[in-house]
């Protein structure tokens, strides 16, 4: 008998590190919250992370900006008028004002290091790339490396090649439910929750669109 998974192609075209198809600030045009990361290095390592996964996604074939600016928000809430980048901006955008409102009331007694939480925030996903393929309709479906290896795994392993601390693959790898079991830090249970803020209006808008 043969082993489906063993049988299934899961070659995935990673490039070298530190090569950038897509420079810093052209990722900002994706991302522009990218530029309030203050460490310079942390700001490529981030670009790079996504470059990757845009070149090297959709099943090998590469995502267009167009293409991921078309991606819906989930392929789990039915049809609604919200986009994947639109959400990654969304959370990034609610993580810095959690910040600064816990900052203004509680001051330094609630640290939050601002650079693990754009970075993590902008990289939670960056494993969707990988995740998701195209169907022959052109539409965006999880391909059959994304059955197996879901975006937090994918987007840890991206983290590392890099080269990102382990404060950001941390966020990266407890975001979503694969991370329940965990001890989030501050900056990931910011990010946990501005995700779910997101992502449950959207399955509630997309119940109502049914
Ligand atoms: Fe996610």
């Amino acid at each position: 008998m043969t082993d489906p998974f063993c049988e299934t192609k899961l070659t995935l075209h990673l490039t070298p590190r530190n090569a950038m198809t897509y420079s810093t600030s052209q990722i900002a045009e994706l991302f522009p919250d990218l530029m309030t990361i203050s460490d310079a290095a942390m700001r490529e390592r981030v670009a790079a992370a996504w470059s990757e996964a845009l070149t090297s996604g959709c099943g090998g074939k590469g995502w267009t900006f167009a293409e991921i600016r078309a991606i819906p928000f989930t392929l789990l809430a039915g049809k609604i008028d919200l986009r994947f980048v639109e959400h990654l901006n969304s959370c990034v955008k609610q993580c810095i004002a959690i910040e600064g409102v816990l900052k203004s009331t509680f001051g330094d007694r609630i640290p939050v290091d601002h650079d693990s939480l754009v970075a993590g925030a902008l990289l939670a996903d960056v494993g969707k790339m990988l995740e998701f393929d195209k169907d022959a309709s052109g539409n965006v479906v999880k391909g059959s490396f994304g059955e197996l290896v879901r975006h937090p795994f994918s987007g840890v392993a991206l983290c590392f090649k890099h080269g990102l601390p382990a404060s950001v693959m941390h966020i990266v790898a407890t975001h979503s439910y694969e991370g329940d079991k965990s001890d989030r830090t501050i900056e990931s249970i910011i990010f946990h929750h501005a995700d779910f803020v997101d992502f449950d209006i959207a399955k509630f808008l997309g119940k109502r669109a049914k």
